[in-house]
Order: C-alpha cells, then sequence, then structure tokens
C-alpha cells in the first residue's frame, strides 16, 4: 500500500486542526497535532521548574498516541490532553519550542509517529523537518484580527473569559516567537492557503483539489 504524507504548517489559531481532522476524514489517513507534543513538555516543564526541566526529558517518558484520530498525550502513564489545552499552556510551550534539546525530543516522537504509516501532520515545521519529503505540503494562514476572533469565540465557547485584546496580543506574540526562535518556517513548496475569508469547509475542499490533482 501506497504512504501518504501530508504536512501542513502555519501560525497559531489558522484552523489547521479543523482542516486536518477534515482531510483526515475524506482520505481515510489519521491526523496528528504535533503542537499537542510541545503543550505536553510544556507542561512537564511547567511542573518540574522551566530552568532545570531539559536534563530530566530523557527520564520524563512523555509520549503520543493517535486514539479516534485525536492527538491524545501522556507524562508518564497520565493522560495530560485536557490539561494542555490552558490557555497559559499555550504561551510556555512556544517559549519551550525554542530549546533544541526540546525540538529533537519532539521531532523525533512525530516523525516515530509516521514511520510506516500515512499520515497527516500539522504544526509550525512539519513541512520543513517532521516530513520533509511529503508529497503534499500546505502552509496555512489568516490575518491576525481573523484567527483572535476564531481563538477568542473558541475560548469564550469553553467558559473561558479573556479579552479579546489580550487573546489577539498573545497570538501576536507567540508567532514572533515561532518565526523567529522557534520552528515556524514557510518553505517555498508548500501551498499557501489563507483562509481569511474562507470557511473551513472551503479550506479543505480547496486542499482536497490540490491532493487530487497531483
Ligand atoms: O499548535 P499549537 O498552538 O498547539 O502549538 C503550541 C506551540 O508549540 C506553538 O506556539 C509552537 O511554539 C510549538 N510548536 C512547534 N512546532 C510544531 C508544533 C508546535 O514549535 N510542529
Amino acid at each position: 500500500m501506497q504512504i501518504i504524507h501530508i504536512a501542513i504548517d502555519g501560525p497559531a489559531a489558522a484552523g489547521k486542526g479543523s482542516v486536518a481532522l477534515g482531510l483526515s476524514k475524506a482520505l481515510g489517513i489519521p491526523c496528528l497535532d504535533t503542537g499537542a507534543i510541545y503543550r505536553a513538555i510544556a507542561l512537564f516543564a511547567y511542573r518540574n521548574g522551566i530552568d532545570n526541566f531539559v536534563g530530566k526529558l530523557g527520564e520524563a517518558n512523555i509520549s503520543a498516541k493517535i486514539i479516534n484520530n485525536s492527538t491524545h498525550v501522556f507524562i508518564g502513564k497520565e493522560d495530560v490532553t485536557k490539561s494542555i489545552r490552558e490557555n497559559e499552556v499555550s504561551q510556555t510551550a512556544s517559549k519551550v519550542a525554542t530549546m533544541k534539546p526540546v525540538r529533537d525530543y519532539a521531532t523525533k516522537m512525530s516523525k516515530d509517529l509516521a514511520k510506516g504509516q500515512s499520515l497527516i501532520a500539522e504544526g509550525r515545521d512539519i513541512c520543513s523537518v517532521v516530513l520533509d519529503k511529503a508529497k503534499y505540503k500546505f502552509y496555512l494562514t489568516a490575518d491576525n484580527e481573523t484567527r483572535a476572533r476564531r481563538r477568542h469565540a473558541e475560548l469564550t465557547e469553553k467558559g473561558k473569559q479573556i479579552p479579546y485584546e489580550q487573546v489577539l496580543e498573545e497570538i501576536i506574540e507567540r508567532d514572533t516567537r515561532d518565526k523567529t526562535k522557534g520552528g515556524l518556517v514557510q518553505v517555498p513548496d508548500a501551498v499557501v492557503v489563507d483562509s481569511t475569508k474562507m470557511t473551513v469547509d472551503q479550506v479543505i475542499e480547496h486542499m482536497l483539489k490540490h491532493v487530487h490533482g497531483k
């Protein structure tokens, strides 16, 4: 059977997760949220002290598993999939993601999950590092305000009362760090999709045309 890898990168709250899930359903290929791995490492860092967790990473026993097409992450036997969605974890994840040992650790875990199977992976360095040989590469983006509005609506729906201005500020701060010190790269061979004026379904349809047409 032919192995198909689809790589999706882009800044925070661009809709990568929803789009990856839609593609996954349409193509029958599992999807991996690599951000969850960085978030699990961030939670481990938070618990062990941001200044001295790196030396403990080797024994941290952090793992990721795709269960019913959703990425579950574990610290030892503890399933931390829910805890990593707290808003504060986003910023910590972006900070630890600037550290080389953290990137190496997360990259190895992601590459291992892609070995021997078709996979749709989304994150920041999928096209450039994790699935650098992928046949299909996408860079999904949207303007800052649109992304902040979407993330704000998501948080509000979860009962988190965070002002829109703060969400916008945090997204810009995270993207800047991800681009300058972290892994966010727009590779030249990626198809750029600006979803500012598109619905999730329109983005999925657009990407599927590329996949079927190539
Ligand atoms: O995608 P998500 O917002 O959950 O990712 C959290 C953080 O993890 C990002 O802001 C980024 O710093 C980091 N990340 C990364 N490389 C990836 C996925 C996520 O550096 N492939």
